[in-house]
């Protein structure tokens, strides 16, 4: 079967008021780029005539301005799940104008199969190639691709000839049978091929190819300061010591990491760190860090679900294919962030908290309880699951008017029940084997900011004993003087003990 070449102006046609779309990518790798602008300038056009017209986004991750940007700003997004990044949508999401559905990633396609945020209407894929008989091969990332493809009534490809052909390959699609049918994803190691290189499309709901020349919205990096620096080397420091005393075993475990600088230096600290033999990671998002230590010698497999790479840097990955062929994959989110699969492959997970509480409960997600940051992403897939779970954040933020060691998270992401290690520029806690009020003790000592840790104490003597000691009144105090007094410093511990 041949497909029909059409503009993406066309292909945005197929897009009604009230649709569910479904795109390929996670982060804006892999994300469609030429169809979701027109479909916004087809919601502008309705909206000065009248009419109604906003669309549910289902996606691997967080998109490109093309996607989240351009559509909130002009209001077309009625729902959309799940993590995302955009400034502008996250300011759409908290003015309430956006059905926000933040769920872990892991759990984003079986959602959509379970039936349990309606039909996807449209899929669009970004694909390096497409062949008549309906076989597309993805560009930077595995995302959900494999099931809105099967599920949505019509298919649009972007072929987008900026990504090399030599993407072909590095895919390795594989979807799971819904229970009662479930059986064990098979991966017992991370380079482990458990599927096919494409993901298969039933030609005749192909509506077009849409041909496009676009790289990836790939951000840009900011400088490693020493704050994160600090941080990286902390984490390196713990995980070598771990592994020298035996818990880790000697050949090491896959790491999982996010992204961001946190990610970028944590990694180069463990790069350097030669006690660590080199390492495999399993991950959901793999960095420039990671591909220059592969080129190293110090990672020896990426497993990842997107190359959230640079464009300079996925170019380097296209031009020196023979070399990464064997050493990178990537997976749909569902399978490199599965929990099953990050159990038994003893993952250990890196994640950057907003705040920690101290006895170890976690907040990824909220800015003072209320204000929607990004969203869990996987950092939940991961945490629940890992043989060691680590959390990194500065102990201050907005120039240390905030703790990010606090009494009690103000939103509640991953609890203390799974929080293994929790790790700042002021050092490690290490919250393995002990109860909670060991564990307040460890925090405050070796985690907050030296400007926050009298303030932590004077708390601690103040709290009602119990299991997990409280003063329930005074709880939120640190972030109830944030908001009234614009600095957590100012905290009086008197206004709550009247
Ligand atoms: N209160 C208020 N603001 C805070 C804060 C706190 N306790 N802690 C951090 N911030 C602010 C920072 O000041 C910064 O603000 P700015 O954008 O105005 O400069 C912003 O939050 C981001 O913090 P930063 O220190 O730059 O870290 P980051 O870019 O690594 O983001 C998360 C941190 C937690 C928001 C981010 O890692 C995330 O979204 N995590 C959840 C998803 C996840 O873990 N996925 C798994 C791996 S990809």
């Amino acid at each position: 079967m041949s497909f029909r070449i059409i503009s993406a102006a066309e292909a945005a046609s197929y897009v009604k008021h009230g649709d569910n779309i479904g795109l390929s990518g996670f982060t804006p790798a892999g994300t469609p780029k030429a169809v979701t602008p027109e479909i916004a300038k087809i919601a502008e056009a309705e909206h000065e005539a009248g009419r109604p017209f906003q669309i549910g986004i289902f996606t691997g991750a967080s998109t490109g301005d093309a996607t989240d940007g351009i559509l909130s700003r002009i209001k077309a997004i009625r729902y959309r799940a799940p993590y995302t990044t955009n400034p502008d949508f996250r300011k759409a999401v908290n003015n309430g104008e956006i059905a926000y559905n933040d769920i872990h990633l892991s759990q984003m396609a079986q959602e959509v199969r379970y039936g349990f945020m309606g039909k996807v209407n449209v899929a669009i894929l970004e694909a390096c190639e497409v062949t008549p008989d309906g076989k597309v091969y993805l560009t930077a990332a595995g995302g959900i691709s494999p099931t809105i493809a099967r599920l949505a009534d019509k298919v649009i490809i972007e072929l987008n000839s900026a990504h090399s052909k030599n993407c072909m390959g590095l895919h390795d699609v594989y979807e799971p049978l819904d229970p009662p049918y479930r059986r064990e994803i098979p991966i017992f190691k991370p380079s482990d091929r458990i599927g096919v290189p494409y993901v298969q499309v039933d030609p005749k709901k192909i509506i077009g190819i849409v041909e496009v020349n676009k790289p990836d919205e790939a951000r840009s990096f900011t400088a490693p300061d020493p704050i994160t620096d600090k941080i990286g080397q902390n984490v390196a420091d713990f995980l070598a010591a771990d592994m020298k005393r035996g818990i880790i075993p000697s050949t090491f475990l896959p790491l999982q990491s996010g992204v961001g600088n946190i990610a970028n230096a944590v990694l180069g600290a463990l790069g350097r760190n030669t006690t660590i033999p080199p390492f495999e990671m399993y991950t959901e998002v793999l960095q420039d860090s990671v591909v220059n230590l592969i080129r190293a010698g110090r990672v020896k497999f990426g497993s990842t679900c997107s190359l959230t790479v640079t464009n300079d840097c996925l170019q380097g990955i296209y031009d020196d294919i023979d070399f990464f062929r064997d050493k990178l994959m990537m997976r749909p989110s569902e399978i490199s962030n599965s929990p099953e699969v990050v159990r038994r492959l003893g993952i250990i997970s890196i994640n950057t908290a907003i705040e920690a509480d101290i006895y170890g409960n976690v907040n990824s997600t909220h800015i003072t309880g209320t204000k929607m940051m990004n969203g869990i992403g996987g950092s939940g897939d991961f945490t629940r699951n890992a043989y060691i779970s680590i959390f990194t954040c500065p102990s201050v933020a907005k120039e240390g008017k905030i703790s990010a060691i606090v009494p009690m998270v103000s939103h509640h992401d991953h609890t203390e029940h799974d929080v293994n290690i929790i790790v700042t520029e002021q050092g490690v806690a290490d919250l393995r084997g002990k109860s909670p009020a060991e564990r307040a003790q460890t925090i405050i000592e070796n985690c907050a900011h030296p400007d926050y840790k009298n303030l932590l104490w004077d708390y601690l003597k103040m709290a009602s004993k119990g299991q997990t000691a409280h003063n329930i009144a005074a709880a939120l105090g640190m972030h109830d003087a944030l908001l009234k007094k614009g600095d957590m410093r100012l905290t009086d511990w008197a206004e709550y003990s009247k």
